[in-house]
């Protein structure tokens, strides 16, 4: 197999990230695009300079412009600005929808055949402004969510068992907010259900703590949010469409019909391989499951219509 070409576009904590992950395999091409003059470019150079020690080859380029992007199998959009003091959630959706908006314009019409990953907040309606102004199929627009908010509920689960987190396998749906919808009745450790191994007084507990994954992490940094494991989601993204692997995962796409949403981004599980989204698996939900899933997507189309309403006017 050749080496694949990635463009990575924010070379911020996420974007910084996954390029390393990225180079330190040795397959990927990696192009680190920012606005900010040398933050791409000294990050790649540093990236380049840990080759050696590493053991990879050096096949990073840091740029400000978009022109070395050209043919790259795969877009990675991190781009975008934090939520500051005082910003509300809607100005934040402006800002980023315009950032998003711009980067996708500049990426996809030198890369027409890419997979578009993107990660920016909030994720869902920036995988939905994507997917607008790339014009792409559907099955080449994903938004990376689920796979970092499984990994969380994950990661709780095995601590409070003090299990490996390797046996716990769960599947969290939904928008990438406060609503989103851990599958309680799917999650299993070691193939056992999880209410047989704790309380639902317990469970209830992991289950908010997911919810509120991103704000912990927040409210321990101070100055950013969460980016090693966000970005080591991104890249099982990556490495399941460019070693076409199948995998069975979480991920925002375009729901049509599926789970009963029309012209929605959604997180739903999804099988990734070459194509991108090669299928949505539809599991079956209980009422309550199924009213959690709507009341997600009610905010999520809340955001969408203020996307549609935005790139209207760009
Ligand atoms: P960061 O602030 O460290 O990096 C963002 C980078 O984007 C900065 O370097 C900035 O200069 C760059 N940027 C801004 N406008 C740009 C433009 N027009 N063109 C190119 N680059 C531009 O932020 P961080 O921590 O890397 O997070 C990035 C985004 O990912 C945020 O929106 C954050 O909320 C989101 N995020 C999403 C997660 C998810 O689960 N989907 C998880 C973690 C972060
Ligand atoms: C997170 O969940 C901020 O969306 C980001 O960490």
């Amino acid at each position: 197999m050749g080496r694949i070409k990635v463009t990575v576009v924010g070379a911020g904590n996420v974007g910084g990230s996954i390029a390393q992950r990225l180079v330190e395999r040795d397959w990927y091409d990696v192009v680190l695009v920012d606005i900010v003059e040398g933050l791409p470019e000294g990050k790649a150079l540093d990236l380049a300079e840990a080759g050696p020690v590493c053991g990879y080859r050096p096949e990073v380029i840091g740029t400000t412009h978009y022109e070395a992007t050209e043919g790259s199998s795969i877009i990675v959009v991190t781009s975008g600005i934090a939520r500051k003091p005082g910003m509300s959630r809607d100005e934040l959706l402006e800002t980023n929808a315009k950032i998003v908006a711009s980067v996708v314009r500049e990426t996809t019409q030198r890369s027409p055949d890419a997979v578009v990953i993107v990660v920016s907040n909030p994720l869902d309606a920036m995988a939905y402004v994507a997917y607008r102004v790339s014009r792409f199929s559907r099955s080449r627009v994903l938004g990376m969510a689920g796979i970092l908010d499984s990994a969380r509920f994950r990661t709780f689960i095995a601590q409070h068992l003090s299990v490996s987190v390797e046996d716990v396998h769960t599947m969290v749906l939904g928008g990438h907010g406060d609503s989103m919808v851990p599958l309680v009745r799917y999650t299993t450790i070691a193939g056992r259900p999880i209410r047989e191994w704790m309380s639902e007084e317990d469970i209830a507990g992991l289950v908010k703590r997911t919810r509120d994954g991103g704000a912990e992490i927040v409210n321990l940094l101070k100055t950013g949010s969460a980016f090693y494991a966000p970005a080591a989601s991104a890249v099982e993204m990556v490495e399941a469409i460019t070693r076409d692997q199948k995998r069975i995962v979480p991920c925002s796409v375009l729901c049509e019909g599926e789970y009963g949403f029309h012209g929605l981004f959604m997180g739903v599980p999804v099988k990734l391989g070459s194509q991108g989204l090669e299928e949505i698996i539809e599991y079956e939900l209980s009422p309550q499951e199924r009213t959690a899933l709507d009341v997600s997507g009610q905010a999520v189309r809340e955001l969408c219509k203020h996307v549609d309403h935005l790139l209207s006017k760009l």
